[in-house]
């Protein structure tokens, strides 16, 4: 008989189950090997028949639903732990999913190792932990020590999303197995480097966890400041987890930690009507910043972030701009040459272009812009899969690489730890209307401190 997979998950019948995990196991439902069984694990009391029509619903998979297991229990009763260890027995590996809210993540990781459903270093046991991963630095350090205790690190998995996105993990390939690119990436020809994450929606539904976090702990703490590290660290020994995380570790070393003065924050006109904000919310939807890295590569080379809710639309891009070239002269008039951007554009589009100054055909000498473009999608026949699919199967796989490790996390937290208490003890956010860019002040920031200005592919001529 084939191996069984357990993946236990906490907090089953709440949101983030339903939407991102059980529809991504659809297709992982029969994985190499291994016959995976779904135990929902929470406070609600459920059927098991109930239960299996939600797995049924969701994952579309009659087979998942077929074996499908619902245990309610307490998150700090290990009596009711004692009932989930029973189900467990026979199990090749066992997996324990946190799809619930950070505040009882010491309870249920406290009450796993007390209930001896893990024991530390044991490798068939492994457990994930979505974000929030701490509201600041002191809580993610905590939060890293309660892990430790029950679990080793090997043992662990920390979701970001982000590294989890075909177009993310791409971005290793692109600048490591092209020697084209490395002579350009860094400061002797990258004049600034921009990440713009913007999406179209406003909250939802979701006030109950925005209106506690905003834009920067929501996308700049975690899937920003990774995308940056990917992006300016240095080659890594091997593509192994843990060499990937050095180098990544190195790059968020040298990033320096945010100061207000560098940074603006938005919300959006209509957030203070969205169901259940506090109506007098200081909470940013919107947040601009700037940093810089002090490391050899990077030294002096602006580096902008921008992100947030309610934007004209959805994008996620790297903007890496090169400097102009540095002499042209056309007849007897000194030109300034087109700026070369390469652009690698996570979703949607998913693809990288490049856009460079070429001359417009016809009798004249002139520069106009022009692309050249990789579309990721045509690389491929089959769907891009899903970030969440890439995520459990590796878990499965017992892979780390699109995990980040402890020490990032906390890292990340030091970035923008001083910008975060800083608004939280003064100052309001900037209002901005649905559907445009965000404040004005952010254009002024870019503006000011050598950035030129946001650029985002199809707003500019040639890099569609
Ligand atoms: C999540 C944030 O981590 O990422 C959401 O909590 C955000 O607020 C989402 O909408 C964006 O993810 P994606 O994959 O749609 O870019």
């Amino acid at each position: 008989m084939a191996p069984r997979v357990d993946l236990v998950i906490f907090g089953a019948s709440g949101d983030l189950a339903q939407r991102k995990i059980l529809p991504s196991l659809k297709r992982l439902a029969s994985p190499d090997g291994m016959e995976l069984r779904i135990i929902g694990a929470g406070r609600t009391a459920q059927s098991t028949a109930h239960f299996r029509d939600i797995v049924k619903k969701r994952s579309g998979s009659q087979r998942l639903a077929a074996t499908a297991v619902w245990a309610r229990i307490d998150y700090k009763s290990q009596t009711t732990f004692a009932g989930l260890k029973k189900l467990l027995v026979g199990a090749a590996h066992v997996i324990f999913y946190m799809a619930t809210p950070p505040e009882t993540s010491g309870d249920i990781i406290h009450t796993l190792g007390q209930s001896k459903l893990t024991t530390k270093g044991d490798p068939t046991r492994r457990i994930v932990v979505e974000k929030p991963l701490g509201h600041d630095v002191e809580s993610a350090r905590k939060l890293n020590a309660q892990l430790a205790k029950t679990f080793e690190e090997q043992q662990t998995f920390r979701i970001d999303h982000y590294l989890a996105k075909d177009t993310v993990q791409n971005i290793l390939a692109f600048r490591f197995s092209n020697s084209l690119f490395e002579p350009v990436w860094n400061r002797n020809l990258v004049e600034t480097i921009q990440i713009t994450v913007a999406e179209n929606e406003g909250i939802g539904k979701r006030a109950g966890y925005y209106d506690q976090n905003g834009a920067v702990r929501d996308i700049i703490q975690n899937h920003m400041l990774q995308l940056l590290a990917l992006v300016t660290m240095e080659p890594p020994t091997t593509f192994d987890a843990e060499y990937v995380r050095r180098a990544k570790r190195a790059a968020l070393r040298a990033m320096s930690p945010i100061s207000p003065s560098n940074a603006v924050r938005g919300q959006y006109i209509g957030y203070l009507d969205e169901e259940a904000v506090a109506n007098d919310s200081r909470r940013e939807t919107y947040a601009a910043v700037r940093l810089s890295m002090e490391n050899w590569r990077w030294d002096g080379v602006p580096i902008f972030l921008r992100t947030g809710k309610a934007l004209q639309r959805r994008v996620t891009e790297v903007v890496i701009k090169l400097r102009d070239a540095p002499h042209l002269r056309i007849g007897g008039n000194r030109q300034r040459g087109v700026p070369s951007l390469i652009v690698i554009r996570i979703q949607p589009d998913e693809g990288i272009t490049i856009r460079i100054g070429a001359k417009r055909p016809g009798t004249r000498f002139e520069m106009v812009p022009a692309g050249m473009r990789l579309d990721y999608k045509a690389l491929t026949k089959a769907p891009l899969p899903d970030a969440y699919e890439n995520v459990l199967s590796e878990v499965l796989a017992g892979g780390h690489s699109a995990f980040p490790g402890a020490e990032e996390i906390e890292l990340q937290w030091e970035i923008v730890d001083p910008l975060l208490k800083s608004w939280e003890a003064e100052g309001h956010p900037e209002p901005y209307t649905r559907g445009s860019w965000g404040p004005q002040a952010a254009d002024d920031l870019v503006a000011a401190s050598g950035g030129g200005r946001w650029i985002v592919s199809g707003d500019e001529p040639g890099t569609d």
